[in-house]
C-alpha cells in the first residue's frame, strides 16, 4: 500500500482474493482498498482480471479464497443484496435501464413514490428527479424523454443518478466511457470527478490510461490477475502507467 494512504478511511477492502475459472487464474491473491471520498482506479490490459474483481465486489461472483472487509465485518463473499445494503452500487455497461420509461421512471425504478401507498406520484418523482439532475449538473434537456432515446453518456448519467437517489455511497464503474465519443466521455468524466466532493466514493475500472490519469486519485495496476502496484496520481505519469501495465516482468 502507498504510504500516503495510511490515514484515510477505507470504504471496502479486498483481502487475498483468488478466483479461478477452470485452469485460468483470473485473480491471484489480490488485496486492495477503496477509500472514502476518493476516486480509486484499477487499470490493466484485456483479461487482467478487472471485471472479475468488480463482480466479486458487487456480489455476483464468489471468490475461491480471501475475504471482503466492510466496516469491521469480514465477508467470505458478498451477494448483490449485501453489496447494496453496504451502500455499493455498480453501474454496468449495459446499465440495466428500462428504455421504455422516461428518466424519472428509471431513477425511481422499483422505488416509485406513491400517494396513499399505491398511486404513483409522478409529480413528486419529476420534482425529485429534476433536483437530482441539477445537483449533479447533468445535461439532460427533458425529463419525460424515454431513456431509449438518450445518448450513451446521458444514459450513464441516469444510472448514476439512480444509484445516488437510492442512497448508495460507493459507485463502481466498469469501463464507463468505453463506447463513447470524446465529448460524451468528457461529460461523464466531469460527473465522476464531482462525486467525491458531494460525499461519494468511486471505484473505476478502465484500460484508458488517460482517463484514469485525469480522474483518479489512487491507481491500482493489474497484470495477469495480480495488483502489481498501487500509486497516487501525483506519483506517476501516463507513460509510466502504460509501461507498468504492459511490462512482462
Ligand atoms: N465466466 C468466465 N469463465 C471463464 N473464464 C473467465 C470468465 N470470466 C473471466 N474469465 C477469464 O478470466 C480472465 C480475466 O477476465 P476479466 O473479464 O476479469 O478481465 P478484464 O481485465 O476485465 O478484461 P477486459 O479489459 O477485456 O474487460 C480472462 O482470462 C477471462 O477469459
Ligand atoms: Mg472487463
Amino acid at each position: 500500500m502507498d504510504e500516503s494512504n495510511k490515514n484515510k478511511n477505507v470504504f471496502v477492502s479486498l483481502k487475498n482474493i483468488t478466483k479461478s475459472f477452470g485452469k485460468i487464474k483470473a485473480l491471484d491473491d489480490v488485496s486492495m482498498e477503496v477509500f472514502e471520498n476518493e476516486i480509486t482506479a484499477i487499470v490493466g490490459d484485456n483479461g487482467s482480471g478487472k471485471s472479475t474483481l468488480i463482480k466479486i465486489l458487487s456480489g455476483t461472483l464468489r471468490p475461491d479464497r480471501g475475504s471482503i472487509h466492510i466496516r469491521n465485518i469480514n465477508y467470505r463473499h458478498l451477494t448483490p443484496g449485501l453489496a447494496y445494503k453496504n451502500g455499493m452500487a455498480t453501474v454496468y455497461q449495459d446499465l440495466s435501464l428500462d428504455n421504455h420509461r422516461d428518466i424519472a421512471g428509471n431513477i425511481f425504478l422499483g422505488r416509485e413514490i406513491t400517494k396513499f401507498g399505491f398511486i404513483i406520484n409522478y409529480k413528486e418523482m419529476y420534482k425529485e428527479s429534476e433536483k437530482l439532475i441539477k445537483a449533479l449538473n447533468i445535461n439532460i434537456p427533458y425529463l419525460k424523454t424515454p431513456v431509449g432515446y438518450l445518448s450513451g453518456g446521458q444514459r450513464q448519467s441516469v444510472a448514476i443518478a439512480r444509484a445516488i437517489f437510492q442512497g448508495q455511497k460507493l459507485i463502481i464503474f466498469d469501463e464507463p466511457t468505453a463506447a463513447m465519443g470524446i465529448k460524451e466521455s468528457g461529460a461523464i468524466n466531469s460527473l465522476i470527478k464531482s462525486l467525491p466532493k458531494k460525499g461519494f466514493s468511486v471505484l473505476i475500472i478502465s484500460h484508458d490510461i488517460y482517463q484514469v490519469f485525469d480522474i483518479a486519485d489512487n491507481i491500482n495496476i493489474m497484470r495477469h490477475g495480480k495488483i502489481v502496484e498501487n500509486v497516487m496520481k501525483e506519483e506517476t505519469t501516463p507513460t509510466d502507467l502504460m509501461k507498468k501495465i504492459s511490462s512482462s516482468l
